[in-house]
């Protein structure tokens, strides 16, 4: 049973491109990787247990690397995107959002997302 669960999720982090082959254009990645869960708007859906990343109070405050490190730490039951996503998709992800609030922190480089990497652990593969 836990096999079955396991081996879709591992197929598709083993098919899936790190970087390079996906288009790095910010909201392309974000319908791709983000708006299953997230929706494209800006109020959580009724009874939906995942907030909306636009018109949020908490990215706008917290910038960059906070979307850089919730997305790297499979928050909540977000997809391993530690293993999805290369750092220059999780940096373009995390200014984008950010931008998007009206964050003024400045902008996280793909070394400045590699460097957050090790803050969150093992990448863990789902179960
Ligand atoms: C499988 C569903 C799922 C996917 C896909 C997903 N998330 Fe999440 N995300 C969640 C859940 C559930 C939460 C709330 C849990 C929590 O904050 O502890 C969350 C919370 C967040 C938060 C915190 C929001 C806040 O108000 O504090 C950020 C930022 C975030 N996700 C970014 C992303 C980004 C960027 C992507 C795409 C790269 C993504 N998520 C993809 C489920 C998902």
């Amino acid at each position: 049973m836990k096999a079955r669960r396991i081996l879709p999720l591992l197929a598709l982090v083993l098919l899936m491109p790190r970087g390079g082959a996906r288009a790095v254009e910010p909201a392309a990645l974000y319908a791709e990787l983000c708006a299953g869960c997230h929706g494209e708007g800006t109020t959580r859906l009724s009874g939906s247990p995942y907030p909306a990343l636009f018109g949020n109070p908490q990215v706008a405050a917290a910038g960059p690397i906070y979307v850089a490190l919730k997305a790297l730490q499979r928050t909540g039951n977000m997809y391993p995107l530690c293993a999805l996503a290369s750092d220059e998709e999780i940096a373009t992800l995390a200014n984008y959002l950010a931008a998007a609030n009206g964050s003024q922190s400045p902008p996280l480089s793909p070394a400045g997302a590699a460097a957050l990497r090790p803050a969150v652990g093992d990448c863990p593969v789902p179960h």
